[in-house]
């Protein structure tokens, strides 16, 4: 199959009935695969390493932005309830960009369903600044094309520079070094795969669905400014990424869970020798990670990935993913189980819809 073509753009569609000041968009989390762990910089969320991920078919994120000339200040709610500290803050510092790009005084109103249990490492930010920036891009009138859309959704979270695009994408770093706008070279784009030769599959256990208590941003911070195994991690990840990158061209789907799986221990590990160190493996991961081997030692294709949190990504074939489910939701006991294949990128939806 060939690349996802890019779905959004923050032009509103003449004659969708998109109006101007007034617009919806959705958007699914992506698992990277090759992770994005430290940034070089804060304030323009430029990572220090590429990253490349699946953008997933469950728990979408709609987000409605409305301009509001009346109003003095933004009001954010996520699931209906108001937004406060931290969150509320970056969402209106979000909202600033924006606004000055647009050149725009206005505030909006911003409403935010999740169907993703936020907070949990299961990439709620992902898909949360992806819709935001594909709906705020729109009611501002910004006229980005997907690129642009995808370096404005980093500055919100950086890896919802990702899920703008469906199927497979790579984010790509920026050269920090080759002068010019370090801005401009930081985006991410789709990566062609033969999708049905891959049947790729992302089995989802939710171990725990409660907030983390290290945010990872904060984590990130830490472990790129105290761990002494940032920096080889980062060096071994860009090798890892070439190998993916080549694995996925050949849908070997064992050598994509094998460079999946590393990686991922790998960034954990760069965490764990931080200072203090940041655990967000738990017990209950460690039991699903055991039976991930086990299915592997039956023959089974499958491989685990973990993001900021406890819970287990498990990629398979889809084939087989039902028999992944099945072992894994033994283990988690209590937990939920999901099934996720690749989706589609941010997109707006009608005004009417
Ligand atoms: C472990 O994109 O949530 O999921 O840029 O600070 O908002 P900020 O971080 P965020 O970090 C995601 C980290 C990760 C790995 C990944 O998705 O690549």
């Amino acid at each position: 199959m060939a690349a996802e073509q890019p779905t959004a753009t923050t032009r509103p569609r003449p004659g969708t009935g998109s109006a101007a000041g007034d617009a919806t968009a959705v958007a699914h989390p992506n698992i990277a695969l090759v992770k994005y762990w430290g940034k070089r910089d804060e304030q323009l969320v430029l990572p220090w390493t590429d990253s490349l991920s699946m953008t997933l078919d469950v728990f979408p994120t709609t987000t409605r932005v409305r301009l509001d000339p009346g109003a003095g200040e933004d009001t954010v709610t996520l699931d209906g309830t108001p937004l406060e500290g931290e969150p509320r803050r970056r969402v209106t510092a979000f909202l600033d960009l924006v606004r000055e790009r647009a050149g725009s005084p206005l505030r909006a109103v911003v409403d935010t369903r999740n169907t993703v249990p936020t907070g949990a490492g299961l990439a709620s930010s992902a898909s949360g600044f992806a819709a935001l920036a594909t709906a705020a891009g729109a009611a501002y009138g910004l006229g980005l094309d997907a690129t642009g859309l995808s370096r404005l959704a980093r500055r919100g979270s950086g890896s919802a520079s990702r899920s703008v695009f469906g199927g497979f994408a790579i984010w790509h770093a920026g050269q920090p070094d080759r002068g010019g706008d370090p801005d401009l070279g930081s985006y991410a784009e789709p990566v062609p795969v033969p999708v049905a030769a891959l049947d790729p599959a992302l089995v989802v256990a939710v171990v725990d669905a409660g907030p983390k208590a290290v945010s990872s941003r904060e984590a990130m911070r830490r472990t790129v400014a105290t761990s002494p195994l940032y920096r080889p991690w980062a060096a071994s990840s860009q090798a890892d990424l070439t190998e993916m990158q080549e694995a996925l061209r050949r849908a070997d789907l064992d050598a994509v869970g094998e460079v999946a799986e590393r990686n991922a221990l790998g960034m954990h590990a760069t965490m764990l020798a931080a200072r203090p160190a940041v655990r967000y493996l738990s017990a209950a991961t460690v039991t699903v990670l055991d039976a991930v081997l086990e299915l592997r030692r039956a023959g089974v294709s499958a491989w685990a990935t973990m993001d900021a949190g406890p819970n287990v990504k498990v990629l398979c074939r889809r084939s087989e993913a039902d028999r992944v489910a099945g072992v894994v939701r033994e283990a988690v006991r209590g937990g939920s189980v999901h099934i996720a294949g690749p989706g589609p990128g941010a997109r707006l939806l009608d005004a009417a819809a």
